[in-house]
């Protein structure tokens, strides 16, 4: 499984070595399987020792240049990053992010090889609208994106799931996850009020491969609670 913390604006340099250092001798310690990823903000960014993957929430499609407030590739070399969210919600719907920009973004990461988790999910309105509804947006949302490409991961996050302590039914997540499954071979994690209460249910389901997790992950024993369900899971699937 792919177990993904998204710290968005939270977390100071020193506080993310803390966590980066109690997860990465967790993962060590437990000799857990799955592939662990956190998401700090940029100012966050260090060479940290160990098994945690670190991304960036953001970068510019640039390598450097005149674009005040924006990171590109020669910051996140600095650190060894190669690994970026492209497409969240927030940055959709917040920072006002097209396609077309995140296509860009998309495909320059993907030539430099990054792995990408490229996220999608529809607003409360659309869901409300039906299934059909809601899949013929995830396409529109897919327009410009490789969805074989071989370092890409997919995040399924109900706009109205993030950040609200309200999740999907089990059977929702799963009909959705089974729909996307159809179109790419590539893990799908599911994101949207995941937390250690519901993370066994969510992760269980079919065709999802783990999680993207905001606030249910900024404390470090959660992470690794999480961590361990996980592990179960998939000691589950394999019989072990
Ligand atoms: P949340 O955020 O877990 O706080 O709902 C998830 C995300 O935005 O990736």
């Amino acid at each position: 499984m792919i177990i993904a913390a998204n710290f968005k604006t939270n977390m100071t340099r020193a506080q993310t070595a803390e966590y980066y250092t109690k997860v990465s001798g967790f993962i060590t310690e437990k000799g857990i399987s799955s592939e662990a990823m956190i998401f700090p903000p940029a100012t966050a960014f260090n060479t940290f020792e160990g098994v945690l993957t670190v991304g960036a929430q953001n970068a510019f499609a640039v390598e450097n240049g005149a674009y005040t407030g924006e990171i590109g590739l020669e910051q996140l070399d600095e650190f060894g990053i190669k690994t970026i969210l492209v497409g969240h919600s927030e940055r959709r719907h917040i920072l006002g992010e097209s396609q077309e920009l995140i296509i860009e973004k998309f495909n320059y990461y993907k030539e430099k090889g990054f792995t990408i988790v490229y996220c999608i999910g529809e607003p409360i309105e659309v869901r409300e609208e039906g299934n059909e509804a809601l899949m013929n947006y995830l396409d529109d949302q897919f327009e410009g994106i490789d969805l074989e490409y071989e370092k890409l991961i997919i995040a399924y996050e109900p706009v109205w799931a993030i950040g609200t302590g309200v999740t999907p039914s089990e059977d929702d997540v799963e009909l959705i996850h089974t729909a996307l499954r159809q179109k790419t071979s590539r893990p799908l994690l599911y994101g949207g009020s995941v937390k250690t209460a519901n993370a066994k249910e969510l992760l269980a389901l079919n065709n999802v491969d783990g999680a993207l997790i905001g606030s249910g992950a900024l404390n470090a024993e959660d992470f690794c609670t999480i961590l361990s369900i996980a592990e179960n899971i998939t000691n589950n699937r394999e019989g072990k």
